[in-house]
Parts: C-alpha cells; sequence; structure tokens
C-alpha cells in the first residue's frame, strides 16, 4: 500500500461564537494559510500501528494509547467506519502549523487530517460530511460541548452559516473582503471557556439568552451584507460583537487592547474569534492598509498577524 498524505486547514468564525453553542447561527470560513497534516504510511515488518506527533512529543504505538487520547479516537473511529478491526500495520505522522489552543481550530484541522490520511490509505471513500462527523465524536471528547462549527467549516473547506444539529448552509460570497488574523499569543483553552460560559448561562439564563439572540441578529445582518455586497458594512457588526462577547466575560484586557489598537491603526473594525479569552482576533481591513495595521498589532505585542482573503463563491 502506497503512503497516503492529507491536509485539513484551519478556520476562523466571523460571528457568533459561543451563540452557536446554544444553537444561534455562526458563520465562519477556512484559513488556509495555517494547516494540519497527516502521512500514513505503511510500517513494514511491525504489527502494531504507530503514531507521531513531534509537535507534542508523542510518538506510541496505537494500542498503547488510552481511550481518552483524541488522536487514537479520531483512529479507531475511522477504523471503525471502515469496519476493519485489525488493520495493517502503519505509521501515522502529525504535524501541525495551527497554534494551539488559539481560535484557529488547530483541534478540528488535526483530527480531519488525520481521518483523511488513516481513509485515503486504507482504500476507504469518506466524504466531507462522515468525515466532519467523526471530527465531532472527537470533538466533543476534548471541548465537551462542541456547536460543530469548527469540524464542520474545516471539513468542507468553505465559508459556512451554522447552525448546531443543522446541515450547514454555503455562504455565498458576493463581494471579496480581507482579513487580518493576528495572535495575542495567550493560549485559552476553548472547553474551559465554554464550561464559564455555560455556568454564567445556568447563573442567568435571561441575560445570556439575550446576549445570544443579540448576537443572531448581527449574524444574521452580516451573512445579508456577504452575500449581497458592500462587505466594508460588516466592520461595525464586528465591532458590536465584539462588545456582546465582552459582556459575556469571554474577552481579555490583552484582546481587547489589540482589537483598540487595530481600529485606530484604520481596520474598520474588530473582534476575538473563537473561544477567547486569548487566542486569536480578526479585524476587516481595506487591503491597501495590512502591512500598517498588521504592523501596530506587532508592536503592540501581537504574536502573529495572518492576512487572508475571503474570496467570491461561484456555486
Ligand atoms: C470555537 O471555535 C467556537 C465556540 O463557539 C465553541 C463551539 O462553537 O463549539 C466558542
Amino acid at each position: 500500500m502506497p503512503a497516503f498524505s492529507a491536509y485539513a486547514p484551519g478556520k476562523s468564525i466571523l460571528f457568533g461564537e459561543h451563540a452557536a453553542v446554544y444553537a444561534r447561527p455562526a458563520l465562519a470560513i477556512p484559513v488556509t494559510q495555517v494547516s494540519a497534516h497527516a502521512i500514513a504510511s505503511p510500517r513494514i515488518g511491525a504489527t502494531q500501528t504507530l503514531l507521531s506527533a513531534p509537535d507534542i512529543d508523542l510518538e506510541e504505538e496505537l494500542d498503547r494509547l488510552p481511550d481518552d487520547s483524541p488522536l487514537a479516537l479520531a483512529v479507531r473511529l475511522t477504523l471503525n467506519a471502515a469496519g476493519i478491526a485489525r488493520p495493517p500495520a502503519m505509521h501515522l505522522r502529525i504535524t501541525s502549523t495551527i497554534p494551539r489552543a488559539a481560535g484557529l481550530g488547530s483541534s478540528a484541522a488535526v483530527s480531519i487530517a488525520l481521518i483523511r490520511a488513516v481513509a485515503g490509505f486504507l482504500g476507504l471513500p469518506l466524504n466531507a460530511a462522515r468525515i466532519s462527523e467523526l471530527a465531532y465524536a472527537v470533538e466533543k471528547l476534548q471541548h465537551g460541548n462542541p456547536s460543530g462549527v469548527d469540524n464542520t467549516v474545516i471539513a468542507f473547506a468553505r465559508p459556512i452559516y451554522f447552525i448546531k444539529g443543522q446541515p450547514f448552509q454555503p455562504l455565498h460570497v458576493a463581494e471579496p473582503f480581507t482579513l487580518l488574523i493576528a495572535d495575542s499569543g495567550i493560549q485559552s483553552s476553548t472547553a474551559l471557556v465554554v464550561g464559564d460560559v455555560r455556568s454564567a448561562w445556568q447563573q442567568d439564563p435571561e441575560r445570556f439568552e439575550a446576549l445570544f439572540d443579540a448576537i443572531a441578529d448581527l449574524t444574521h445582518a452580516a451573512r445579508q451584507i456577504i452575500e449581497q455586497g458592500n462587505p466594508d458594512r460588516l466592520g461595525p457588526l464586528m465591532d458590536e460583537n465584539h462588545a456582546l462577547l465582552q459582556k459575556m466575560t469571554v474577552s481579555s484586557p490583552e484582546l481587547d487592547r489589540l482589537v483598540s489598537i487595530a481600529r485606530q491603526a484604520g481596520a474598520l473594525g474588530a473582534k476575538l474569534s473563537g473561544g477567547g479569552r486569548g487566542g486569536n482576533l480578526i479585524a476587516l481591513i481595506p487591503a491597501e492598509r495590512a502591512a500598517t495595521i498588521a504592523s501596530a498589532l506587532i508592536q503592540a505585542g501581537a504574536h502573529r498577524c495572518l492576512m487572508t482573503t475571503v474570496e467570491v463563491t461561484h456555486d
């Protein structure tokens, strides 16, 4: 069997994080500037499958990995889907350029690259929906109560309008727009922040339901703008979404500072993206001001800036 190599991009949430867990809509895009890679190759002369993930110093045989290992679960679920009880010995090597615990979908992308590599190596045809479903099971192990937006946008690798528990809808982009994605350099566990929001919601359901509804209104308005054109109008909506996330206590002083610096340097709007309390922010920018805004953010302490353009979709 020849080696099989697979890839999955990162992701960014444009609108609706956290509210997405409570069945409100979210808009998300793939971010191809960062990615996870997996290679499945034959392990000649061995009987066991070996997993190597040098980024996390892991090198272990599949059978020795515990049930709560996300990498092992991704492989086991794929083997189950293939109906293969005793797979040929493989070497599975996983690497990723997606910063971890940073709101860019690292865990879902790693699972999806791995699922694709194993399925490809074994000749199992898995479509994007099935791959997303398997990755969602791994996300649940890691994140407790995820909405499923990360595995969906990464598996389908296109801009999406997403509501938990429903098939996603393609997001039609009428005019391209440019984003800067800036890393606060602070790692933050999405599971923890999602758990904190849940406790706060349980304590004051009325207030949190109202916040989720207000975010849903912004997400609907943003979808209309993206699908009709004139995307500069997204800027103020991003600012409002950030303010609502602050009220939910999922921002942080560092994210707030970087968001205001982006705006002062010429961004049309900016907000945290993903779980929050750290990780990345996104800023809508005039493409010609990218270098100025990125350098203001780096000077202010951002660890890395990526520029990405959301291109027009043609379907
Ligand atoms: C994480 O990328 C987005 C959150 O809304 C969690 C989720 O939707 O599962 C914070």
